[in-house]
């Protein structure tokens, strides 16, 4: 990391945050790491403990202890609720991994690069049944409901990206509904959850909800906006990825429906039948800029944050309101 970036991240929203919700995020951190143990599968710890003390951001169980200090909540188990949402986050990480091929995540080499892809899967598996204790915990059925039903809706997402990978026709409501699923329903469970174990009344539960789900919908394609724009951006991930993996992002998306007979060719290649060469990867940032779909994917993220403020409008103005509206605008402040 550079100084300068180092200096941005001191005043970012997410540090705000995490400066206001210090000794609630330290007891989330300590749940965390009681449950990330086993006494009987040493390989448990070794794998959680390398990904989980990588850091991470820590943004969904923030929005869980932000949405229940709006809401006023009294009780203690937002801390469980919010150790909960990092726990079915690291689980899809591990498996994201896998599935991906990565090599790098938080700055590390993945967990599929050091041990193996079964030791991934398997203590994957091992911190989404740790959630579910965790959720069990909080002793409300309709917070059981609402991670029952993001869960789901995330493997729905990943599979559903899997599918049409390759595919350049995938059009942009299908990219939607695969960030939707993978990424913005587990934002949305984490804020509506919140609001509901705290006994908020229901248009703020609602508010709170969409707040979640346009902010993740903005994260992911601010995600996938980095994965060709962001080179030196030190996003702790690999660049290019998702081009390797014939993944249809926006970018792509857009570049594609303005493409020319020989740049379709160029995508029905390399993306379509996944015949790579090393400078593939440069052209294809070539015709994206040419196209101009980087801007215009950053325009939507923007579009998307906007909506998450918006709904914030709905919920009492506390100071923590202006630390998620602010958090909007970090999210796709990344993009600069
Ligand atoms: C990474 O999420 C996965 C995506 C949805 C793009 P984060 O960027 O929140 O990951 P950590 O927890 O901070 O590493
Ligand atoms: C991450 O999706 C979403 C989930 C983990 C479910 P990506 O594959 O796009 O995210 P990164 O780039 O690996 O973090
Ligand atoms: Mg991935
Ligand atoms: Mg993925």
């Amino acid at each position: 990391m550079t100084h300068m970036t180092q200096d941005i991240a001191a005043e970012a929203p997410h540090e705000q945050l995490a400066e206001l919700l210090a000794d609630d995020l330290a007891a989330v951190n300590q749940l965390i790491r009681a449950r990330m143990a086993s006494e009987h599968a040493p390989r448990i710890p070794e794998v959680t403990a390398h990904l989980i003390e990588a850091g991470g951001k820590r943004i969904r169980p923030m929005l869980v202890l932000a949405t229940s200090r709006l809401c006023r909540y009294q009780g203690e188990f937002h801390h469980h609720l919010a150790a909960t949402v990092e726990f079915i986050h690291t689980a899809t990480l591990l498996h994201d991994d896998v599935v991906d091929e990565s090599r790098q995540r938080r700055g590390r080499a993945t967990a599929n690069l050091l041990w193996d892809n079964k030791s991934s899967v398997l203590v994957g598996d091992y911190l989404f049944a740790r959630a579910f204790q965790l959720m069990v915990e909080c002793g409300s059925m309709r917070v059981l409901d609402i991670l029952a039903n993001a869960s789901a809706t995330i493997a729905e997402g990943e599979v559903l990206q899997l599918t049409t990978a390759q595919n350049i026709a995938t059009t942009e409501e299908q990219y939607l509904r695969v960030i939707r699923g993978k990424t913005a329903a587990l934002f949305a469970a984490a804020t509506e959850a919140g609001a509901v174990l705290s006994g908020a009344p229901e248009d703020h539960v609602e508010a709170l909800r969409v707040y979640g789900d346009a902010l993740g919908v903005a994260f992911q394609i601010v995600d996938d906006y980095l994965d060709y724009g962001g080179a030196g951006a030190g996003i702790g991930k690999n660049i290019g990825d998702d081009f390797r993996e014939g993944k249809v992002t926006l970018p792509v998306i857009r570049a594609v429906a303005q493409a020319d007979a020989e740049e379709r060719a160029f995508w029905i290649r390399t993306i379509g039948q996944g015949k790579q060469a090393p400078d593939d990867l440069d052209h294809a940032l070539y015709l994206i800029a040419r196209h101009g779909t980087l801007q215009s994917t950053r325009t939507e993220a923007l579009r998307w944050a906007g909506a998450a403020k918006a709904a914030l409008q709905a919920v009492p103005d506390v100071p923590v309101r202006r630390m998620l509206s602010d958090l909007a605008d970090y999210v796709v402040a990344r993009l600069n």
